[in-house]
């Protein structure tokens, strides 16, 4: 397992857009979410995505699967505007795996069930399928904890066996919304290397978004904040929190990592 630094450091000089998201506007009902929002997403990038419970995180994440549509704007991947497209053609077509805060399991199905479920979604021939599944097992260490039923999964478990599943399709991208909320933290590192190994090992670009700094700071490459629609600051996690908007309308003055 690859060890979590105070910071990271890898930069993105070239830049090299998988995802964009082009002037994104949202309004729920007629009150404004999201403001002519741009954001490029870098191949094999982790990204932060930091802002107060209701700015419109979840909502970015929903606009980029397709769960909702923008009120205006774009969503492109690999520079193919995908704003139309629904969401499992989406998923399947450009590789979006994609972790809710909440759920994203059946309860009542095992561990095991559950994988397999969405395996038979994606992978048509047997044999791969099965493949995959036991790479995934043992990636994971799922082999003690594959006949317990998910809803009885402890829960770190529960969130990486939703990651696991996410990752069945190979995603090129990968969506974590809120992944450390309600976590101890040793789950909570275990869950930050699994991010990083994502990225070094698996080659996949990971977006995390939380409402708290400390623990997404420790593992994204550039981190966002945003507020009241926009993104106010972007840059490496010492660049961010010495930004002085990002400090007056999100960190405050007293905020310091250790
Ligand atoms: N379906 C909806 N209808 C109306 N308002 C919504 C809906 N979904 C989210 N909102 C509102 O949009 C704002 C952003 O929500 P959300 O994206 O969930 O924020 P975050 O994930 O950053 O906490 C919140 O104020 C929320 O109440
Ligand atoms: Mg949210």
């Amino acid at each position: 397992m690859a060890l979590i630094k105070k910071f990271r450091i890898k930069k993105f000089k070239d830049q090299n857009a998988l995802l964009k998201l082009d002037k994104i506007s949202m309004f729920y009902n007629k009150r404004q979410i999201l403001n002519s929002l741009d954001l490029i997403i870098n191949k094999q990038e982790i990204l932060g995505m930091l802002g107060p419970n209701g700015v419109g995180k979840s909502t970015i994440f929903h606009i980029i699967t397709g769960l909702k549509n923008p009120s205006f704007g774009k969503v492109l991947i690999n520079g193919i505007d995908c704003t139309n497209i629904p969401i499992y053609e989406r998923a399947t077509k450009f590789r979006i795996g994609y972790v809710p805060q909440h759920g994203g399991f059946i309860q009542d199905l095992t561990l095991h069930q559950n994988l397999y479920l969405v395996g038979e979604i994606h992978i048509k021939e047997k044999e791969i399928r099965n493949m995959k599944i036991q790479k995934i097992i043992s990636q994971f260490e799922f082999d003690p904890l594959l006949g317990i039923k998910a809803k009885y999964l402890s829960g770190g478990q529960k969130k990486k066996l939703v990651i696991a599943m996410a990752l069945i399709n190979d995603p090129s991208i990968l969506l974590l919304d809120e992944p450390f909320a309600a976590l101890d933290i040793l789950t909570i590192k275990m869950l930050q290397e699994i991010i990083v190994n994502l990225q070094s090992i698996d080659k996949i670009t990971v977006v995390v978004c939380d409402h708290q700094a400390r623990d997404l700071l420790s593992c994204v490459d550039r981190a966002i904040v945003l507020s009241n629609g926009k993104i106010i600051a972007s840059g490496s996690p010492d660049e961010i929190i010495k930004d002085a908007s990002a400090r007056s309308a999100y960190f405050g003055d007293e905020f310091k990592i250790n």
